[in-house]
């Protein structure tokens, strides 16, 4: 028997259930992973609360990323052995000591990367990776704002930008968060009573910044597109406006698409500035993302980047390892431990 952590219904940190099923067994074109780590992520806390567009019908197992190791094959694979260290993308299911998937979606690690490295890198580095380097083609010398910048997408966001030489860095983050920021080479600014449209301007002659990555929404993401200069491009890609702790508040919904800016194309097309939609779990073309996997496997291997791991927590504390998240604690990526004890 295996355990894994199931959403029964929408609702808070304590609807979370841990229950024993049967050990999975891989079909012909799946392997199974035993999982060390399990990655969390900000979207896992919207799945709970019911206000993730695209995600499974309740009950179910959340997890988009784990890392771990191939426990047994489908009789169609070949290209895996037991015992190979590996990362999965699960899409779901990742919260689990055993998981069953395409062997397509899993991708063997070198020795020297660890488990919690493997399970920190899919989704933010790939979501980063994708922003900035595929949609972006951000440049040396060029300049960035971006929003959670002490979270997991926000700090491999910094390294990543700064490994292409960008110049200026501008981050927001709660106030406790200041040092952990500045220490990540980023201007900081308070997320809570900053003016981060001014610090683009002042910092950047009066121009703005190249690159603003919003995963905030509704007002916020004017202001991010305000802090652009002409020809500067705007990544939004969360709504974590429309959370407001551990319970789903529909006001903060409501007030989030109220304020969900409309972008007049005459006015970009006269600034020449962009705006990237951006939902990694919704990518046509899977293959993208395996390309950015494997260029991230080598910036890391060279030591252009390393994830940031803010705390690790024994899968049965699944609940207050969330609850960290939501009480905005988190420096860097938070991690489900499934390793066998
Ligand atoms: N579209 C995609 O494909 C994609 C992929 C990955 C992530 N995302 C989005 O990117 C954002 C960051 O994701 P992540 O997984 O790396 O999470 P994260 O940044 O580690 O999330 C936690 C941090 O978000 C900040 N925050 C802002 N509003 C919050 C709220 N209402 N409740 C709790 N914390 C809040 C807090 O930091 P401060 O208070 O210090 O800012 C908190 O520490 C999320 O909005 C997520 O949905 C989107």
């Amino acid at each position: 028997m295996v355990r894994k952590i199931v959403y029964p219904k929408a609702g808070g940190v304590e609807t979370i259930q841990i229950i024993e099923v049967q050990d999975p067994v891989p079909k012909s074109t799946e392997v199974c992973v035993r999982v060390h780590r399990a990655g969390i992520n900000f979207a896992e806390l919207m799945m709970r609360q019911g206000i993730y567009g695209s995600s499974p019908d309740f009950p179910f197992t959340p997890g988009y990323e784990c890392s771990g190791e191939i426990e047994s094959i489908g009789s169609a694979v070949t290209d895996f052995d037991i015992g190979d260290r590996v990362i999965a993308m699960t899409g779901f299911g990742g919260y689990a000591e055993k998981v069953c998937l395409d062997y397509r979606r899993v991708v063997v690690i070198p020795q020297s990367v660890t488990f919690d490295q493997a399970a920190a890198i899919p989704v933010t580095y790939g979501t980063a990776f994708h922003m900035l380097v595929h949609l972006g083609r951000f440049a040396n010398g060029e300049t960035l704002l971006v929003h959670h910048a002490a979270g997991g997408v926000g700090t491999a966001v910094a390294q990543i930008c700064q490994s292409l030489g960008a110049s200026e860095v501008i981050g927001t983050a709660s106030r406790e968060k200041r040092e952990f920021v500045e220490s990540l080479g980023m201007k900081f600014v308070d997320s809570a009573t900053g003016d981060f449209v001014k610090k683009c301007k002042d910092l950047t002659d009066g121009k703005g910044v190249h690159h603003a990555i919003d995963p905030v929404g509704g007002r916020h993401l004017m202001k991010s597109y305000k802090s652009l200069r002409k020809g500067g491009k705007l990544y939004y890609f969360g709504a974590s406006a429309a959370v407001r702790g551990n319970k789903r508040s529909r006001l903060a919904e409501i007030r989030m698409w109220l304020g969900m800016p409309r972008f007049d194309p005459l006015r970009m097309m006269s600034t020449n500035k962009a705006v990237f939609g951006v939902h990694m779990g919704l990518l046509e073309d899977s293959s993208i993302f395996e390309g950015h996997l494997s260029s991230i496997n080598k910036m890391l291997l060279e030591g252009d980047v390393d994830p940031i791991i803010d705390s690790v927590w024994r899968f049965e504390r699944v609940s207050e390892a969330q609850m960290h998240i939501h009480k905005r604690k988190n420096k860097g990526k938070v991690l489900l431990d499934f390793s066998p004890e």
